[in-house]
């Protein structure tokens, strides 16, 4: 799509499937999500270098927004990276990926290609389906859709609990229609704070049905928000919206996080501040060590996915047309909070 223009796309083919170098291994793309989280790395392609991810191999205009999901190595010059193998990771939205593979171990590799180097860590790292705790062949789409999603949830709710809620009573959370919002209220509900969701009109049922809220308000209805300590959890973005709250609240806010702009307006730079998954990670990695923050993951994992499955319907295009389609759909806001978009390519 064009970086300055995220409405317009174009399909690229190249009859020549690329050959890996010594040290590399060609993935063959098979199947990747998309939720509004897809649309906030394209916004935010530039400020936060996601674009850097995937060069375009047609010029710095245009720009390969970061998917989710399944690749296959069809071929491999990488020690350690073998033909056959099935491994979840960041993906192109494109047919092949050429890898450099490094940190190879039981779990999988990292990509240390040079133009990813300087990049988050947590996004280069490539996990093979028979060494990870959280893996089930019959659950694939929901890793797809959703692992990323609740990984922020399941790392956002324990930034809170580390932090003892800022000492808030309540926590305020919108676009609470979103999956991260349902991942991070599931993991959160009961635990102390009463949970307040905020969302369209539109979701508002919906979002009550999710039963993770104790109160669903929609985005007209702030009158009803107690004056009580409170925490935002802004998935939103919207400048109008952290208006309004602030306005509200005053001095009651006690904290205002910045997890998500479904709205596609970047408004970070007026929170309290950015909550970025991957640095509550780093820090539970040193604390707990990375096998037991897995294993604690892939337990809150299971629980969440049964919830999820009861609910979640997957809507599974093919090739890439289905890859505009569905970036168009999801880019306009066209896809209901009960469905996900997968693509088979
Ligand atoms: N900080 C991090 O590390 C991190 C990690 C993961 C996700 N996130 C962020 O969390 C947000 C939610 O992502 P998700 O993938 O969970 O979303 P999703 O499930 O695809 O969310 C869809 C919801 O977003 C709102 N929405 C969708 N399209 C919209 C549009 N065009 N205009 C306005 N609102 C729209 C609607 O919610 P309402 O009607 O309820 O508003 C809709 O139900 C994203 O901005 C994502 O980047 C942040």
């Amino acid at each position: 799509m064009a970086r300055d223009d995220l409405g317009k796309t174009t399909l690229v083919s190249d009859d020549d499937t690329p050959s890996p170098g010594p040290g590399e291994a060609l993935l063959r793309v098979d199947r990747v999500g998309m939720t509004a989280n897809n649309v906030t790395y394209a916004v935010l392609g530039e400020a936060m270098r996601y674009w850097q991810f995937f060069p375009s191999p047609i010029g710095a205009e245009w720009g390969l927004p970061p998917l989710w999901g399944f690749a296959d190595v069809v071929a491999s010059r990488a020690p350690g990276v073998l033909e056959g193998q099935r491994f979840y990771g960041y993906l192109p939205p494109s047919s092949h990926l050429i890898v450099r593979g490094g940190r190879v171990d039981d779990t999988g590799f990292h990509d240390v290609s040079p133009h990813r180097a300087d990049l988050p860590s947590p996004y280069n790292s490539y996990r093979i389906t028979t060494g990870d705790p959280a893996y089930r062949h019959d659950q694939e789409d929901l890793l797809i859709l959703l692992r990323p999603l609740f990984f922020t949830s399941f790392m956002l709710a324990d930034y809170l609990i580390d932090n003892a809620f800022f000492g808030a009573s309540s926590l305020v959370v919108s676009s609470a229609s979103s999956k991260t919002a349902y991942g991070a209220a599931l993991s959160l509900y009961g635990r102390g704070p009463q949970l307040i969701g905020l969302t369209s009109a539109g979701n508002a049922g919906f979002t009550r049905s999710l039963g993770c809220y104790d109160t669903v308000l929609p985005y007209s209805d702030l009158e009803s928000l107690p004056p009580s300590p409170v925490v935002y959890l802004d998935l939103s973005g919207s400048p109008d919206l952290r208006r309004a709250l602030r306005d509200r609240l005053g001095a009651s806010l006690v904290r205002d996080i910045a997890v998500g702009l479904t709205g596609q307006t970047s408004n970070i730079d007026t929170a309290d501040e950015l909550f970025f998954a991957p640095v509550q990670m780093s820090k539970r990695r040193r604390e707990w060590g990375r096998d037991e923050l897995d294993r604690r993951f892939a337990a809150a994992w299971r629980g969440f996915a049964g919830e999820v499955s009861g609910w979640l319907h997957v809507s599974v295009g093919s090739g890439p047309a289905g890859l505009v389609d569905a970036w168009s759909d999801v880019r306009a806001g066209r896809v209901p909070p009960s469905v996900g978009r997968v693509v088979k390519l």
